[in-house]
């Protein structure tokens, strides 16, 4: 079976009451290619609200989680709570989480294996500095980060999708080429049908996330080994059903 694209839409630290619901409406109103799979990344206050507004066909994700169901963890959320209020999936690992809030790929890797156990699906990011791609080792870079990830997704892969995103293309308007991008997931597919399995390695979806555009995404999209975007600030704007129409 071939791999369904997958689309989301990570609004970070962005948006009020007011422009979520003209989000919404606008998701509401659009025709979404059926074929396409589309998560929402929300902030954590506002998950109840869109799960209360959003249509049946669009998932929504926590940014965040930690690695325990409760307890004295001031200012966290659990997997246990995310799924309480009916939200499937949770995005960890991402670029600003490791660099502004010092997230190791062991606690990653920890989050991930308790949010699977939980029952939540992840999407985990990973993704190479300026200075790592620079220095040449995008490769090993981006196999250490999913090196770290394989004892906690155990058996549990199909529960998962990759998004690999270049840290230099987040936010900067600089896309990493499809050439660049096609490169290392086809790279990184190799690496897991050696490191995990073959089926694995064919199965899983492998996101592009940095700076993806209504005017990037259909390039992007058409890389045999892009299974999706993972979608930052354009997320926020209606150019998003265009990126989740891209394939169509
Ligand atoms: O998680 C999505 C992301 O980090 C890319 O952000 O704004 O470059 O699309 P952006």
């Amino acid at each position: 079976m071939g791999r369904k694209f997958v689309v989301g839409g990570n609004w970070k630290m962005n948006g009020d009451k007011n422009q979520i619901f003209e989000i919404i409406s606008n998701l509401k109103e659009a025709s979404l290619d059926s074929n396409v799979e589309v998560v929402l990344g929300i902030p954590a206050i506002y998950l109840a609200y869109v799960k209360s507004i959003v249509p049946d066909n669009i998932g929504i994700a926590a940014q965040n989680c930690w690695k325990a169901e409760k307890g004295a963890f001031t200012g966290e959320i659990s997997p246990a709570m995310i799924k309480d209020i009916g939200v499937d999936w949770v995005i960890l690992g991402h670029s600003e989480r490791r660099t502004i809030f010092g997230e190791t790929d062991e606690l990653i890797a920890a989050k991930v294996d308790h949010a699977l156990e939980s029952g939540l699906k992840v999407i985990a990011c990973i993704g190479e500095t300026l200075e790592e791609r620079e220095s040449g080792i995008t490769d090993q870079v981006v196999f250490k980060q999913t090196k770290a990830l394989i004892p906690a997704i155990g058996n549990n892969w199909n529960n998962v999708v990759l998004a690999y995103e270049p840290v230099w293309a987040i936010g900067t308007g600089k896309t990493a080429t499809p050439k660049q991008a096609q490169e290392i997931h086809a790279t990184l597919r190799k690496w897991l049908s050696t490191n995990v399995s073959e089926d694995v390695a064919n199965s899983i979806r492998i996101q592009y996330g940095g700076s993806v555009t209504a005017s990037n995404a259909r390039e992007l999209g058409a890389c045999p080994d892009i299974d999706g975007f993972l979608v930052g600030g354009a997320s926020l704007k209606p150019e998003f059903v265009d990126i989740v129409n891209a394939t169509k």
